[in-house]
């Protein structure tokens, strides 16, 4: 008898100390979840998260597919530009720079036909300080003439990059009409309120 009533209150301490450590009121937190779905052991398995990495990698977009947001978010600019919508034409560029970015992120280096290397992220780099720079200012300023000079001037960079990327068949264009089919540009819309 005296057994089965040390037994229960071992069962009890263990519920207790369960609860407490998860949290107040039992609530399970992220990191509760994230304890609870490793591995018992200590030691950390070198090969199985190595396997998991390989995993992760497999799921990362493509660097076109990341290019082809770049697409979206610069074509969307031009007619912000061309509409005077100078906070929707600064949303834009800013999407537009940081898939630029995430594009480089996940192709740094390029080999071309002959071997050489191709830094991507140092092409970005001078496109970020000379043409998309020039583009902020004209948006910045609300200048018509001076955005459409910088959108064209970006154009050239981008196309610069394709060509250094052995790729000169991806000729970029002034588009002509807007990717986004949900997004009113007309700065003076007033639906819905
Ligand atoms: C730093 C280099 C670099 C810059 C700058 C760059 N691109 Fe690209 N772009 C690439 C590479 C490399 C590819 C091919 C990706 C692939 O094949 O995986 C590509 C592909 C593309 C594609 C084809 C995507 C598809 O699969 O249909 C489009 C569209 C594109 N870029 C648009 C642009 C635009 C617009 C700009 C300028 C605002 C730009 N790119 C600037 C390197 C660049």
């Amino acid at each position: 008898m005296r057994r089965h009533i040390l037994r229960l209150l071992f069962v009890l301490l263990g519920f207790i100390v369960g609860a407490v450590a998860m949290g107040p009121l039992g609530e399970t937190t992220e990191a509760d979840q994230l304890f609870a779905a490793e591995p018992a052991s200590d030691s950390p398995d070198l090969a199985a998260l190595a396997a998991e990495v390989k995993r992760l990698k497999g799921m990362v977009p493509s660097q076109s597919h990341s290019m082809m947001d770049v697409d979206y978010h610069f074509t969307n600019l031009w007619f912000a530009g061309q509409s005077n919508n100078w906070p929707l034409a600064q949303f834009y560029l800013n999407e537009t720079k940081s898939h630029l970015r995430w594009a480089v992120r996940i192709i740094p280096v390029r080999k071309d036909k002959s071997g050489a290397e191709i830094k991507l992220a140092d092409i970005l780099e001078a496109v970020e300080n000379s043409p998309l720079k020039q583009l902020d200012e004209s948006i910045k300023a609300e200048d018509q003439e001076k955005f459409v000079a910088a959108y064209k001037f970006t154009l050239t960079s981008c196309y610069a990059c394709h060509k250094a990327a052995d790729k000169p068949y991806l000729r970029p264009q002034i588009p002509v009409r807007p990717a986004t089919k949900i997004i009113n540009i007309d700065p003076s819309a007033t639906w819905p309120q």
